[in-house]
């Protein structure tokens, strides 16, 4: 067992980026409080990393979509006195549809939790953040906090928000020992939906899907090292790049078409790949 008293405390974590991200914590020996909503899947990934790392796991099954949860997070984290260098705000639900047959409650769900308990727990953490001598908050947004992407409206939004959140969080903290940094990955095949939607992308967007595996070392990296905005992968950084470099009126020329392509493809899915992302190369809102 390490002699670390620190934990990280992860949201999200029985599946998909939150899960990798938890092993690839365990593997770099830091104790972790893993969060997801109560169910076989939580319990499972904490017995693999109990059974195959020297790491203390605490598991604490909660539905972020509720409002009194993170409250009820914080009073048992401040019950058990654990010490959290690490807050790692990962879980979040997305949605692809035209916003007028969207369901309401799923717009709900998707800003209770990517916006507000991303919010909540920060704020509520923050202080116990900052008793140690480094701490970090990594939060997790998406290439599609960049864009203007169609079908994608809401989830869209509410990563620009963790965008934004972090970035003016960041300079607020400066000067403090508390480091924030924004995750910004591409498409990611985190669970069997997606990675069938991945596969039917575009043949651009197909190749700039990432495993979740490859992204975490980079994003684990990138926050220890203080890196401001994280976009894991060459090719989304490619895009990044050429969104800066293209004529506002291309952008809306290839935007328009792949919104054409999207119209065809259509069905209301819970979740939806940013790997669309250069189907549609839309136009960047900064
Ligand atoms: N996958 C992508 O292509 C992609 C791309 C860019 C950014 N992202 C972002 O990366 C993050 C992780 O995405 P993912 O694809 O790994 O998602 P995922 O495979 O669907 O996993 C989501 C995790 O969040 C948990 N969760 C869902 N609803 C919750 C709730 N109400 N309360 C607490 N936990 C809840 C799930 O727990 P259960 O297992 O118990 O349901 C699961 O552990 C999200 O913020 C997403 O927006 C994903």
């Amino acid at each position: 067992m390490n002699t670390n008293k620190c934990f990280t405390l992860i949201t999200g974590a029985s599946e998909g980026l939150g899960k990798a991200l938890a092993i690839e914590c365990a593997k770099r020996n830091m104790n972790l409080l893993l969060v997801a909503l109560p169910g076989p899947e939580l319990n499972s990934i904490t017995n693999l990393i109990q059974c195959n790392y020297p790491v203390t796991v605490i598991a604490m099954g909660k539905d972020l979509c509720r409002n009194e949860s993170c409250l009820e997070l914080y009073n048992e984290v401040i019950a058990l006195d654990l010490e959290i260098n690490m807050l790692i705000n990962n879980a979040g639900i997305g949605s692809t549809g035209l916003f007028a047959e969207g369901c309401p409650s799923i717009f709900e769900q998707q800003i209770k939790l990517n916006v507000l308990a991303t919010t909540m727990l920060t704020r509520l953490f923050l202080k116990k953040l900052q008793c140690n001598q480094h701490s970090y908050i990594l939060n997790v947004g998406s290439m599609a906090s960049f864009f203007y992407l169609p079908k994608k409206q809401v989830y869209g939004a509410t990563k620009s928000f963790i965008y934004f959140f972090s970035r003016t969080l960041r300079k607020e903290l400066k000067k403090s020992n508390v480091h924030v940094s924004v995750l910004c990955p591409g498409g990611m095949n985190t669970n069997i939906g997606l990675t069938m939607m991945n596969k039917a992308g575009s043949y651009i967007g197909r190749l700039s899907v990432m495993n979740p595996e490859d992204v975490v070392p980079v994003a684990l990296d990138g926050l220890l090292k203080g890196k401001e905005v994280i976009i894991p992968g060459k090719l989304n950084n490619f895009f990044m790049l050429l969104d800066k470099v293209l004529p506002a009126a291309i952008k809306k020329l290839i935007g328009s078409q792949g919104m054409k392509k999207l119209n065809h493809t259509h069905s209301l899915s819970r979740y939806t790949s940013p790997a669309m992302i250069p189907v549609v190369v839309p136009t960047s809102s900064g």
